[in-house]
């Protein structure tokens, strides 16, 4: 699918992000293993979230949704072996986190993936899995899991700082003999261990890159109302700080200090963005705010270190952003964007290439000069949903039409990106 951009003065309003992705998959996760059922409000419709609830049915779990926005969950009593492969489509948390369920039941599972999830690595979650006494072939997908229900506890030390690595190896650890330990590098997204403790399981911590379960710990269902995604209101906060006449109100946003980075970058380049009082939904943050471009010019700024997993889905639309800024922006230690979707880090640099900025890229992120006049062109996203709604936003700003190939990957996050965009927009 082709998406057409034309340039536009300014996003103005007010909107409900599209429920968070991470909280969506790890809801559905959560109730699939909870013992009772479990009031789902507001899950993301996107097409990642519906694979995790589909692979979890092939094993027994049933749902009914009680209206447009509210789904029940019920766990099976017993995850039954499913009958044919699950198929994960292109979305690499269902692979992995599903992987920590599975390895721990006495199921024999064959996963598979698109082209794009396909290519990309597993061993990561294969090792602690083999570790904790799994079998799992596949370095990269299909990948080919025989679980135990005898599991022992690991002390994992994970190479990369990665929610899905850590995530996997606990929820496997719920159910294995003994303590499961994870440490990382640095902090990744916390959502698991938050939603674990506020379903009343005792998480063990050694400082905030060590973290564990004890094995055999059990929860009733929950309700949750998920709030909204910060990684897909970037588009919207990028947009409405590049384009001269925006305020963008934005309601209901999940505020988890380990996914907030863009709000440092925002302080950094000198973008107003005020946040409301916080209030707390199942362990996670959720605020309102309003985003509006600046009069002044934009700064500069540099990502890198712990900041680093904070943002990383939104380092796209940040490079995005960099164009519009005063000076050099430094993107370094985010060596993890090539195994994304996409090679995001080669896909970004040759996008704004193409229309006209100037950027170097390293083995670990890339340079990006500013400001410059972004000229609209063609761009192949590559089928990678934030590789294309990231030059959707660069589109708004830039002179001209740009086309966007592969954007029909944009429904596995965002599926009401273009229409929230044209309701938002100030015609230029
Ligand atoms: C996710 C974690 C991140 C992120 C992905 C979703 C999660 O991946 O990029 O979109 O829900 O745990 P890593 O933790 O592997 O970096």
């Amino acid at each position: 699918m082709t998406l057409t951009i034309d340039p536009i003065k300014g996003l103005r309003g007010a909107m409900r992000p599209p429920s968070d992705k991470s909280l969506t998959h790890r809801a559905y996760m959560f109730a699939a293993i909870a013992k009772g059922d479990s009031l789902v409000q507001n899950p993301l419709r996107g097409e990642d979230c519906e694979s995790t609830l589909a692979c979890l049915a092939q094993m027994g779990l049933t749902f009914e949704w009680l209206n447009e926005t509210t789904v029940r969950i019920r766990p099976a009593a017993e995850w039954t072996q499913p009958t044919d492969h699950l198929d994960c489509g292109n979305s690499g948390t269902t692979m992995r986190l599903m992987s920590g369920l599975i390895a721990s039941r006495d199921l024999d599972v064959t996963m598979i993936g698109d082209a794009s999830l396909s290519k990309r690595p597993m061993k990561r979650i294969a090792e602690p899995l083999r570790l904790m006494g799994a079998t799992v072939e596949g370095d990269t997908p299909p990948l080919h899991i025989k679980g135990s229900s005898h599991l022992k506890g690991i002390d994992y030390q994970s190479p990369v700082a990665s929610a899905q690595i850590k995530s996997c190896t606990l929820l496997a650890g719920l159910r294995a003999e003994g303590e499961t330990w994870v440490t990382e590098p640095s902090l990744s997204r916390d959502h698991t261990e938050r939603m674990l403790t506020a379903l009343g399981v005792p998480l063990l911590r050694d400082g905030d890159k060590r973290v564990g379960v004890t094995g055999g710990a059990e929860f009733g269902g929950f309700e949750f109302d998920v709030p909204g995604d910060i990684s897909s209101v970037a588009f919207f906060m990028v947009a409405a700080a590049i384009l001269p006449t925006s305020r963008l109100e934005i309601k209901d946003l999940s505020v988890n200090p380990s996914r907030t980075g863009i709000f440092d970058v925002f302080l950094e380049a000198g973008i107003p963005c005020i946040l409301e009082e916080e209030r707390e939904v199942l362990g996670e943050p959720v605020t309102d705010l309003v985003v509006a471009s600046p009069f002044e010019k934009k700064r500069s700024f540099e990502i890198s270190g712990p900041l680093v997993p904070r943002l990383i889905d939104e380092i796209p639309v940040l490079a995005v952003l960099a164009t519009q800024c005063q000076g050099t922006t430094v993107i370094k230690d985010a060596r993890e964007l090539r195994v994304k979707e996409s090679d995001r880090i080669e896909l970004v640099a040759d996008g704004l290439r193409r229309m006209g900025a100037s950027v170097e890229t390293f083995e670990d992120g890339m340079a990006i000069e500013g400001p410059v006049k972004l000229q609209g062109t063609y761009i192949d996203a590559h089928h990678d949903h934030r590789i294309a709604m990231a030059f959707a936003v660069a589109g708004l700003a830039a002179e001209g039409q740009t086309t966007i190939d592969g954007a029909e990957s944009i429904a596995t996050s965002f599926p009401s990106f273009e229409s929230e965009l044209r309701r938002l927009t100030v015609e230029g």
